[in-house]
């Protein structure tokens, strides 16, 4: 997709399709009010009934007369109730509503409120026509119905073009990074092994100038990684457990952990899940494709701070050397672990991760796995659920992932979770009951973070979808890409509380508060 900005007045911009925002409730202004009258009022026409402007809502209007030959009106809803992140979904909405017609060369005018912000605006119009492009479609010899864009004009009007040409760069390498996330998750489990996943970290580790670490199983043995471990001897495959560095502050002993479930299958293990939607268990590893695709962003857009990428990779088999119900595993830290069901394996591998995470010197961590249908059923597919041992810290966390238009929803982690988790002969058990399943998965993790300041992120009803809305195919959603991204900017500008570089940004008197 070729990305223009042009300052011609609406009017008279050349394009197969013009896309124009509408408000609910809102008498046509600006460009808008433009266009309807070089169109002898048809857009206020179609909105006496047709649409009346709520979010999402689409209306096709030829103009075959025009420099422009169509105009898609797309409801932005109520402008009271605007916020920026919906600029992703209206680009999103344009390129799949108009690429599937085989409407390809697209303008967009940009609603007001894109004035004053025009660097996060350009850039999450970009990133949702970016990703408005993806369609699940690698399989089929020809696909038809292609969503996405050839030409992409942003008609800047009285916005400060250079703001908006530093967004366009932005939202570019981050809307490919959704995709690659999408892609890694939505690649079937026969061709995304431990071993392919690993192969596609070094691939973004050698595009984005990143340190690649792959851990094989001997060397998680010698670094007493048994929890992990426990996991991936009941596969033929070899895992991988992967790490990438990024160094974007090398004088700040201040280390961000990223941290990802990579489950490349989750068949159970003994304890076998049944038949029914287990092929949706190829997305088990989501959020390791989460941390790898952030990762390659973040060292292309190079923050001021550290980052590490840590991805234990395996699948979750149930073969002749799997896993028994009842046996006990040794974890990084020396705790012992009694594995009661083997279906809760997405926390016996962050078990090793996360203590990895703290031996590479890690001052913060945050994890994302698609880790209990509890929590599908707790937030349902709208929110992932935000679980920390630190308020300050999660507060950071949810305030840089707000704007992105991912959300997250914090849950609480009592002390009382935790006893549900200890064994009577080991340590920890891995399963809790199914009261709280997301908080006592949490409250075991907590058993492996120490005193770092660290979030998870369950993301097993966001990581992928069942159905396609107007602006977003179905399948994997990208979750947690864009919030992994914004967090690491966010500590880059402002500090992390308590962190050095927060310190030293505070006494230039730039801090911003959040
Ligand atoms: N990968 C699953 C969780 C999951 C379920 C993700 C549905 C996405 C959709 C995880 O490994 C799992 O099986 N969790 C169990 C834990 C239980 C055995 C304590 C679950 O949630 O049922
Ligand atoms: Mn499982
Ligand atoms: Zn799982």
């Amino acid at each position: 997709m070729q990305v223009r900005i042009v300052h011609d007045a609406p009017g008279s911009v050349r394009a197969a399709a013009l896309v124009v925002p509408v408000f609910a409730g809102a008498a046509l202004e600006g460009a808008a009010k433009e266009i309807d009258t070089q169109l002898q009022g048809a857009i206020a026409e179609v909105l006496k009934g047709e649409i009346s402007g709520k979010f999402g809502e689409v209306s096709l209007v030829h103009a075959h007369d025009k420099s422009f030959k169509r105009v898609l009106l797309i409801g932005l809803g109520d402008a009271k109730r605007f916020e920026p992140y919906m600029l992703a979904r209206f680009a999103g909405t344009a390129v799949r509503y108009l690429g599937r017609r085989n409407v390809r060369d697209i303008a967009l005018v940009l609603p007001p409120q894109v004035k004053g912000i025009e660097t996060d605006a350009a850039s999450l119009l970009i990133e949702g026509a970016v990703t408005g492009s993806f369609d699940a479609s690698v399989y089929q010899k020809s696909p038809d119905k292609r969503s996405g864009a050839d030409t992409l004009t942003l008609i800047a009007g009285d916005n400060d073009e250079q703001a908006l040409q530093a967004g366009v760069s932005r939202g570019e390498v981050l809307g490919d990074a959704v995709n690659f996330a999408r892609t890694l998750a939505i690649t079937p489990a026969n061709d995304m092994t431990p071993t392919h996943l690993a192969e596609a970290a070094q691939q973004a580790a050698k595009d984005a100038g990143l340190e690649v670490d792959i851990l094989d199983e001997d060397r998680c043995r010698s670094e007493g990684m048994g929890s992990f471990l426990s996991v991936a001897q009941g596969s033929s495959q070899p895992p991988k457990f992967i790490v990438l560095k990024y160094n974007g502050n090398p004088g700040s002993k201040e280390l961000l952990a990223l941290v990802g479930k990579g489950i490349t299958f989750d068949s159970g293990g003994v304890s076998l899940k049944p038949p029914e939607r287990m092929e949706e268990m190829k997305y088990d590893m989501s959020g390791a494709a989460g941390v790898i695709a952030a990762m390659r962003a973040i060292g292309t857009l190079k923050p001021k701070i550290n980052v590490v990428g840590i991805a234990p990779a395996t699948e979750n088999m149930p073969g002749g050397r799997a896993t028994k119900p009842g046996d006990i595993f040794t974890a990084m830290n020396g705790k012992t672990i009694e594995v009661i069901n083997t279906d809760a394996e997405g926390r016996l591998i962050l078990a090793d991760a996360l203590c990895y995470a703290n031996k590479l010197g890690a001052t913060r961590i945050v994890d994302a796995a698609t880790l209990t249908g509890a929590c599908v059923i707790a937030l349902g597919h709208t929110a992932s659920a935000a679980v920390s041992n630190n308020d300050g810290f999660v507060q950071e966390f949810l305030s840089a992932a707000k704007p992105t238009g991912e959300r997250y929803w914090q849950m609480p982690l009592y002390d009382e979770y935790g006893d549900l988790m200890k064994s009577d002969i080991a340590d920890l058990k891995n399963t809790g009951g199914r009261p709280a399943g997301t908080l006592t998965a949490s409250a075991f993790l907590k058993a492996f973070v120490g005193d770092t300041p660290w979030v998870h992120l369950d993301i097993a009803g966001t990581a992928y979808l069942d159905s396609e809305s107007g602006w977003q195919a179905k399948g994997p959603t990208g979750t947690p890409v864009r919030a992994f991204v914004a967090f690491a900017e966010q500590i880059s500008r402002n500090g992390s509380s308590n962190g050095e570089s927060s310190k030293n940004v505070m006494a230039t008197g730039t801090k911003v508060s959040s």
